[in-house]
């Protein structure tokens, strides 16, 4: 019997083809290839601007950077990865953690509001394991909101939902809603972002110096961008579909369920085990040959040494958040496998 893997990309012909056409084209740095995604992905979205990065954490940096946070706060979740610390330490802004909802894990109006001071520049809000985030409401809150997109591509766009952040950020990182191996992408209705945006990415051949990044897509990881965003309509169905399977087949076992939010991409399905098991059950999954995973590896406040008392949803979240298999090749044969051996470790 083979592991059945947490996360798995899909990949076939198409993305065979694409690669192919780049090697055979001999141009394999930033070229047309990332033209073309970059076009294609803006009118995806119906936004205006799209510049092709090489991860999501850089998108995430140079988002802030057109912003301008130095010196000053930026509202991170802390149930969330530490790509989030790491841009905003790269912008020169401080991370000012908020506590998260404890049905969504995500950053809320309320949440952000607490964590607001004269000095806040910028918030980050993550669509949280594919659940979307109230971005309307914290764009209330009167500063730029770089929404985090990262784990909800293909729940946003032509026929989903829209975006709403000042900036949005994406990654094709392997395990992502589509993969490129590593990527990212900053997509904004804003000319003055994406102008400050394209500026920071091209560091060559310019007459004036200030310090630039070398963050730009290859044509390779582009055709494969591009090879991905055809089906990926198709990926989010699948993702929704085992999804259900998941809601109607564990619905009598002794398990917090993921919310069942309109628009959910369903990029992680995560239950919820009661306290003091997550590991073991971690490991009894293993030894059945399922790999499960805790949802986020260590909360943002937990990095900072921050008081625990102040961020009880997400200590609460994180004791408890189990993240089972779901992918579109995983199927409803591989779900059911699933299903089986989290019975057994939970002991039913
Ligand atoms: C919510 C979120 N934002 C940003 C990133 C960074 O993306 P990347 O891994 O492409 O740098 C991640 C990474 O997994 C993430 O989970």
């Amino acid at each position: 019997m083979k592991t059945i893997n947490h996360s798995k990309p899909t990949l076939g012909n198409a993305e065979i083809a694409a690669l192919a056409r780049v090697i055979k084209s001999g141009f394999i740095t930033s070229g047309p290839e990332v033209a073309a995604f970059e076009r294609e992905f803006a009118a995806f979205h119906e936004l205006k601007h799209a510049v092709a990065v090489n991860s999501g954490v850089s998108a995430l940096h140079i988002a802030l950077e057109s912003i301008g946070v130095r010196g000053r706060e930026v509202i991170v979740p802390s149930y969330a990865c530490s790509a989030l610390l790491n841009a905003v330490n790269l912008a020169g802004g401080v991370p000012a953690v908020a506590d998260v909802d404890r049905i969504t894990y995500n950053l809320t109006p309320e949440t952000a509001a607490a964590a607001m001071t004269k000095n806040t520049a910028a918030i980050i809000a993550p669509h949280i394991l594919g659940c979307p985030a109230d971005i309307a409401g914290i764009k209330k809150l009167g500063v730029p909101v770089v929404e985090d997109c990262a784990m909800a591509l293909g729940a946003f766009g032509r026929g989903g939902l829209k975006i709403r952040g000042d900036a949005a950020i994406f990654s094709f990182y392997g395990t992502k809603m589509m993969a490129t191996g590593q990527g990212g992408m900053v997509l904004t209705n804003n000319s003055r972002i994406a102008g400050v945006v394209r500026d920071l990415i091209t560091y060559d051949c310019r007459d004036d110096y200030k310090l630039r990044y070398n963050y730009q897509m290859t044509d390779v990881a582009a055709a494969m961008g591009r090879a991905q965003m055809k089906p990926l309509p198709s990926f989010v169905r699948a993702r929704r579909s085992i999804a259900k399977f998941y809601f109607d087949s564990l619905k009598d076992l002794p398990l917090g369920m993921p919310p069942r939010a309109t628009g959910h991409a369903y990029f992680r399905f995560a239950v919820e085990v009661a306290a003091g098991v997550l590991d073991k059950t971690i490991k009894f999954l293993e030894r059945a040959l399922i790999e499960a995973k805790k949802a986020v590896y260590k909360p943002l406040h937990r990095y900072l040494k921050l008081s625990s008392a102040r961020f009880p949803n997400t200590e609460e979240i994180y004791s408890r958040a189990l993240s089972i298999p779901i992918y579109p090749s995983l199927g409803i044969p591989g779900a059911k496998k699933v299903v089986c051996a989290l019975g057994r470790a939970i002991g039913t």
